[in-house]
């Protein structure tokens, strides 16, 4: 190992030393030790590299004479972070605390070789180990990635899995993006028909919905309850959180389909397409009492400190034309019936606060309605996400420039339906939360810069397989650009390219190990191209000229309707 390839970890850790010596092997039956607070971690290192090798591992307590791994908790160390220490005689991890303790064990798994990333063992393999000393700890504490399950739903093993790969690179929140205009994928009790009508589709768009092209093939799933919970506890055991949305008041067209009262009254379907519908909640009492109740099963499901709101791209046509609308907007004593977005998304972020949680809401929501205690999701540029922390918000950083993952990788003519701005591997490595408008504003408050979040919108990702190709290896970028130091990064500087190196040496060899179909760094393989269906690119360039950090994407009002 030289300093240089870092062992090949990802993300690269703050240090690493390679001490000289012998490594460590170890077969048979090998004792992790640990205090109570590692105790999770610990289990998730005994059956992650216990499977994949064909050691007899076993959790045991620090006392026992034959530990050979030893995880202590140790509070001189920043939070998130650990040290550890390989040496032929044994391994020992000093770790800040649980989430130290479960990013240890992640690089413990990078460090074992490509091998521990298997399922099982097909021949004798010990616990071997290079000698090393690594110190490490997280850049920001919200490094996060959605997954969109609502506009093509991911069976339930896919999500586990996709856990699974978030944790290996040490990502720490899962935001499942649960409800939209094509499909409901949560189990309300309450509701049923939210899942019976709205969880399913007949027909789904063929690439971009400019060309007006349906499939005729139904689409459609959802999760029970239990099995949200499952995927809950499963996160929680590799160090993630998971934040559900519910999206309102716009982005609703499923759960309209279902329940029509809670719009203008219209019949209406799942949609087929994808853009922005233009049917929304009505902003009666009758709707937050529907919505209130929906976000308590939420919240008895997922026990994480944030529920997701969403607040996107919100139409207000139907209001505009809705004399209930217009007569609530005026009782309440609204300057314009648009601002019904910004009441009615402060209904229900006092509502999570009485039951102790914490609104998450996309920077459409961001105005003067919206309650401090509410964490603002920056998409549509770096200028937003300085808006918010100037108003006090904490701030996680999702810029569409940077780290909206199904956009295309290149711009060749085979990407697979190729949407959004050119972001390569190397333009997601020099993504920097603190860029932009925010290096003005830096974490100096009033509001915190938590970190950042990467997002698999799913419109064009059909299938896990479609979603490996789109997240990886860019998500192994996005995470070396959270966690790791600041550095000057990005394309042609030297960080990326060690980065690269690191990828394409040690990095890549994990996730075929894991099974991961990523996009190859030289370009799809002949079937992940998508012949004939037609995307939608869009120049980056182009629109920094037109929109600055601002941001020009995203969904606009039409003229003349404010
Ligand atoms: C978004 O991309 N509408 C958050």
């Amino acid at each position: 190992m030289t300093r240089r390839d870092a062992g090949g970890l990802v993300p690269v850790p703050h240090e690493v030393v390679a001490r000289g010596g012998e490594r460590f092997v170890a077969s048979g039956v090998v004792r992790v030790g640990c205090d109570d607070v590692l105790r999770p971690a610990a289990r998730l290192l005994v059956r992650s590299l216990g499977a994949a090798t064909t050691v007899d591992a076993c959790v045991t307590d620090l006392a026992d004479a034959d530990v050979r791994v030893a995880l202590t908790t140790s509070l001189a160390l920043a939070p998130g972070g650990y040290e550890l220490e390989v040496a032929a005689t044994g391994v020992t991890v000093r770790c800040a605390d649980l989430a130290g303790g479960y990013a240890a064990v992640q690089t413990l798994r990078q460090l074992a070789g490509p091998g521990a990333f298997r399922a099982a063992a097909a021949a004798p393999t010990p616990w071997t180990l290079p000698a090393v000393v690594v110190r490490d700890s997280p850049r920001f504490a919200w490094r996060g990635v959605l997954l969109d399950v609502a506009r093509h739903f991911m069976p339930k093993d896919a999500v586990l899995r996709f856990v699974d790969l978030a944790a290996m690179h040490k990502l720490n929140v899962l935001h499942l993006h649960l409800t939209d205009d094509q499909g409901w994928r949560v189990e309300i009790q309450s509701y049923p028909e939210l899942t019976r009508v709205g969880s399913w589709r007949h027909a789904t768009t063929v690439g971009t919905w400019r060309t007006g092209s349906l499939d005729g093939r139904p689409h459609g799933g959802f999760y029970t309850q239990d099995d949200l919970r499952e995927i809950v506890a499963y996160a929680a055991a590799r160090g993630l959180t998971v934040v559900p949305e519910i999206d309102v008041p716009g982005h609703v067209q499923a759960a309209l389909a279902a329940y029509p009262e809670l719009g203008d009254g219209s019949p209406t379907s799942v949609r087929t397409t994808w853009g922005v519908s233009t049917e929304v909640l009505t902003p009666s009492d009758e709707s937050l009492t529907f919505f209130r109740r929906v976000l308590d099963e939420v919240m008895d499901v997922f026990d994480g400190p944030w529920v997701c709101l969403g607040g996107d791209e919100v139409p207000t046509a139907r209001w505009r034309a809705d004399p209930r609308a217009v007569a609530r907007a005026e009782t309440l004593g609204l300057a314009d019936v648009g601002e019904l977005h910004g009441w009615f998304v402060a209904q229900l972020c006092e509502h999570l606060r009485g039951r102790g949680r914490r609104a998450l809401v996309w920077d459409e929501a961001l105005g003067p309605q919206l309650p401090r205690d509410a964490v603002v999701l920056a998409w549509r540029g770096p200028a937003h996400g300085a808006a918010a922390l100037a108003r006090g918000h904490d701030v996680v950083m999702a810029p569409e420039q940077f780290v909206y993952l199904d956009h295309r990788e290149s711009d060749r003519a085979d990407e697979p339906v190729p949407v959004g701005f050119v972001r390569t591997v190397q333009d997601v490595h020099g993504f920097d939360p603190l860029a932009g408008d925010l290096a003005q504003v830096g974490s100096s408050g009033p509001g915190r810069l938590l970190g950042a979040q990467a997002q698999v919108w799913s419109e064009h990702l059909d299938t896990p397989r479609r979603v490996d190709y789109a997240t990886f290896p860019r998500l192994a970028a996005f995470a070396e650009a959270v966690w790791s130091a600041p550095a000057e990064r990005g394309p042609g500087t030297v960080a990326t390219e060690q980065f690269m190196a690191r990828l394409a040496g040690t990095h890549l060899a994990r996730l075929d190990a894991a099974g991961v179909e990523y996009r190859p760094l030289e370009g799809p393989r002949p079937w992940q191209t998508r012949p004939g269906v037609a995307g939608f690119p869009r120049d980056l360039d182009e629109e920094l000229a037109a929109g600055g950090w601002t941001g020009v994407g995203g969904w606009h009002e039409p003229d003349g309707a404010s």
